[in-house]
C-alpha cells in the first residue's frame, strides 16, 4: 500500500548491503491509488518509465483486506493476536518458453527464518524479510498519533477509512468489502496483473535473464531465505540446468559488475567424489533412523532427475569442466571443499580412510591447476587422532 518503500526499503538499501557506494535506484515520480472491486490497485512512474509502462497502466493489486497480490504471487498478512502477524506467501515461477512441458512431481514450501540463527539479529538480505524489519522496528503496537502521513500515504489513509466503513457495514449485519457469495462469480476472479502478457505467454531463459525482475531469481529466491538443506531444492529453477542458471546469472554479474583489476575468488565451491557419493546413496537405500536433512537433501541429489544429475556431475568433476566453468563465469580461483555431510557419517575407520582418498584426490587436481584450487583439507595428522577415539561425532569438519 506503500510503492514509495520500494524504492528505499527493497532497491536502495539492497544496493547498501552489498556496495556502501551503489547508486541510488529510480526515484518515485508519480503515484496513484484507486479502490475497485477487491481491494486497492496502486500505480508508480519512477524515473526512466513512461505513462506506458504497466506499473502505471495497471499497477499492483493490495487484495482487500490483507494481502499483496503481484501476479506471480500473493502475500497474505494474517493477524495471529494484537502482537503478532503471520506473513504467508504463495508464488509461482512460469515455466520459460521453449522448456515446456514440464510436470513439476512437488510443491516445495517451507518457514522461512525471521531472525539470524547465530546472531539473533533480523534477517535483512531478502525482499520480505526487509519488509519484517520495517515492521517490527515500529514496536509492538506503535502509537499511530504521532505518525506524520505524506502525500505517497495516501494508499495507507484509503484503507483505514475503509476499515472504517467495514466496520460500520458489519455492524449493520452487511458484508463487508470484497466478499463473493456468488458461487459462479467466485469460480475465477479477475485480478489486473501488470506482467499479465509475460505470465501468460511466458519468456526464454534468455528474455528470462535480462528481465529486471525475473533474473533475481533464476538461481535464487530473493523474496525469503530457506532452510539450508532445502535452499539449492527449492531455488534452483527445475526447467534449466543448474550450469544454464549459473552461467546466466554470472554473465549478468559480470557485465553488471565492470570492475575489470581485481580476482573474483569463489570461495564456498563443493566437490564429491564417485565412491562417496555411492556410498551416501547405499545408505539411504539401506534406510533406518538417518539424519532427515541428509536425506531430503541427498535423497534429491542422489536421484535420477535431469537436475540431480546434472548437479552430480558437476560435483564429482574437479578436472577440466571444473576450469572451463571458471573461465566462462569469469572465476580466477576457487576454495574447494568436501560438500556436506563430508565423512562424517561414517565410523572412524571408514571415515578416516575416505578422508586420505579424497585429499589426495583433491591434492592431485590442484597439482594440475594450483594457481586455481586452493582447497581446505585437513591434515592426515589427525586421523590417527580420530581412530583412537573410535567416535564418528568426533570427525569435524573434513571438507
Ligand atoms: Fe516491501
Amino acid at each position: 500500500m506503500d510503492p514509495l518503500h520500494f524504492e528505499w526499503m527493497h532497491m536502495n538499501w539492497s544496493v547498501r548491503l552489498k556496495d556502501k557506494g551503489g547508486p541510488y535506484s529510480p526515484r518515485h515520480l508519480k503515484l496513484a491509488f484507486e479502490e475497485f472491486d477487491y481491494g486497492i490497485v496502486y500505480r508508480r512512474i519512477r524515473e526512466g518509465m513512461s505513462e506506458e509502462d504497466p506499473m502505471w497502466k495497471v499497477g499492483r493489486v493490495c487484495l482487500w483486506p490483507n494481502a499483496l497480490f503481484t501476479g506471480d504471487h500473493f502475500e497474505w498478512r494474517v493477524p495471529i493476536d494484537d502482537e503478532n502477524t503471520l506473513s504467508v506467501t504463495w508464488c509461482f515461477s512460469r515455466v520459460p518458453k521453449g522448456r515446456e512441458p514440464y510436470v513439476q512431481e512437488q510443491i516445495p514450501a517451507w518457514r522461512g527464518p525471521v531472525r539470524d540463527a547465530d546472531t539473533g539479529r533480523l534477517i535483512s538480505s531478502h525482499v520480505m524479510n526487509q519488509d519484517f524489519v520495517a515492521w517490527v522496528g515500529q514496536g509492538v503496537i506503535p502509537d499511530r498519533t504521532h505518525e506524520h502521513l505524506g502525500t505517497s500515504d495516501t494508499g495507507i489513509i484509503m484503507m483505514r477509512q475503509r476499515f472504517l466503513k467495514d466496520i460500520e457495514a458489519i455492524a449493520r449485519g452487511e458484508d463487508p468489502k470484497a466478499t463473493v457469495r456468488d458461487p459462479e462469480l467466485n469460480r475465477c476472479l479477475t485480478l489486473p496483473i501488470a506482467e499479465r502478457k509475460n505470465l501468460v505467454e511466458g519468456l526464454t531463459l534468455e528474455e528470462l535473464a535480462k528481465h529486471p525482475l525475473g533474473s533475481g531469481q533464476l538461481n535464487d529466491y530473493v523474496f525469503r531465505p530457506a532452510s539450508p538443506q532445502r535452499f539449492a531444492r527449492h531455488t534452483r529453477k527445475p526447467w534449466a540446468s543448474p550450469s544454464e542458471c549459473d552461467l546466466i546469472v554470472a554473465k549478468k554479474k559480470i557485465t553488471r559488475d565492470r570492475k575489470p583489476g581485481y580476482l573474483r575468488i569463489a570461495t564456498e565451491e563443493a566437490f564429491a567424489p564417485p565412491e562417496l557419493l555411492a556410498r551416501w546413496k547405499a545408505i539411504i537405500e539401506r534406510g533406518g533412523n538417518l539424519d532427515p536433512g541428509f536425506v531430503d537433501q541427498w535423497g534429491y541429489f542422489l536421484g535420477q532427475s535431469p537436475r540431480a544429475l546434472g548437479i552430480a556431475s558437476r560435483l564429482q568433476d574437479i578436472g577440466e569442466q571444473r576450469i572451463r566453468d571458471m573461465d566462462s563465469t569469469g572465476i580466477a580461483r576457487q576454495i574447494l571443499s568436501l560438500t556436506n555431510p563430508g565423512v562424517q557419517i561414517f565410523d572412524a575407520a571408514t571415515g578416516a580412510a575416505l578422508a586420505i582418498s579424497c585429499n589426495d584426490q583433491l591434492a592431485e587436481a590442484i597439482g594440475k591447476h594450483p594457481d586455481r584450487s586452493p582447497a581446505l583439507q585437513r591434515s592426515r595428522r589427525r586421523i590417527p587422532r580420530l581412530r583412537r577415539r573410535n567416535s564418528t561425532a568426533e570427525c569435524g569438519n573434513w571438507g
